[in-house]
């Protein structure tokens, strides 16, 4: 199954998702963290978030429709309640390290806000870069990284060792794409997405 867009949202409890949306939970210091897959329209993803982070607080959102990618943060009391990263299905979600510890931090300054709406951590912090498995959290460096070991030549290996691309899909494609750049174009025949 391969929906048209998928995102994620941070935030301190649990947020109700609409019934058509595939989502999945778990618990992260400080909240939750709600990956989801979606195939509403572009066009409704600010009202959506609206609708999902605005009760008693500020939204702050940036919504890239070049990119195809729209991110919200809700603060309030100066500190993050919620914050919900979209994308077309084909294009990478924010990395999350530097993200889950916006959640805990006690006061959010004007760089965070910025940086949340940037999706990326300020200079200098590590992080596992943009997300492109949505299903299991797994971040574009961690799967170069295996990819540059030579312990996964193909969709499925990837799969085995960091679950990215086992349960929705939609990130085969992605994952497949860079399997073929970084060994030269090749991708292990008949193990293709
Ligand atoms: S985004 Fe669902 S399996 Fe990777």
């Amino acid at each position: 199954m391969r929906l048209a867009a998928h995102g994620f949202i941070l935030s301190r409890a649990p947020l109700a998702l609409p019934d058509d949306f595939w989502w999945a939970r778990a618990s992260v210091h400080g909240g939750t963290l709600t990956r989801f897959a979606t195939d509403a329209p572009a066009d409704g993803w600010q009202a959506l978030a609206h609708r999902l982070l605005g009760a008693g607080g500020a939204v702050i959102e940036l919504h890239d429709e070049t990119q195809q990618t729209y991110r919200a943060a809700c603060v309030r009391d100066e500190r993050l309640h919620a914050c919900l990263y979209l994308a077309d299905g084909a294009r990478p979600l924010p990395g999350l390290d530097w993200l889950k510890q916006q959640l805990g931090a006690a006061k959010l300054d004007k760089g965070a806000r910025k940086a949340l709406l940037a999706g990326r951590a300020p200079d200098g912090m590590a992080d596992t870069g943009p997300v492109i498995c949505a299903c299991f959290g797994v971040g574009l460096a961690t799967i170069q990284e295996l990819i540059a070991s030579g312990a996964a030549v193909s969709v499925e290996a990837v799969g085995q060792h960091l679950k990215a691309g086992t349960n929705c899909g939609s990130c085969q494609p992605e994952i497949k794409k860079l399997i073929t750049t970084m060994n030269g174009g090749c991708v292990l025949a008949g193990a293709e997405a």
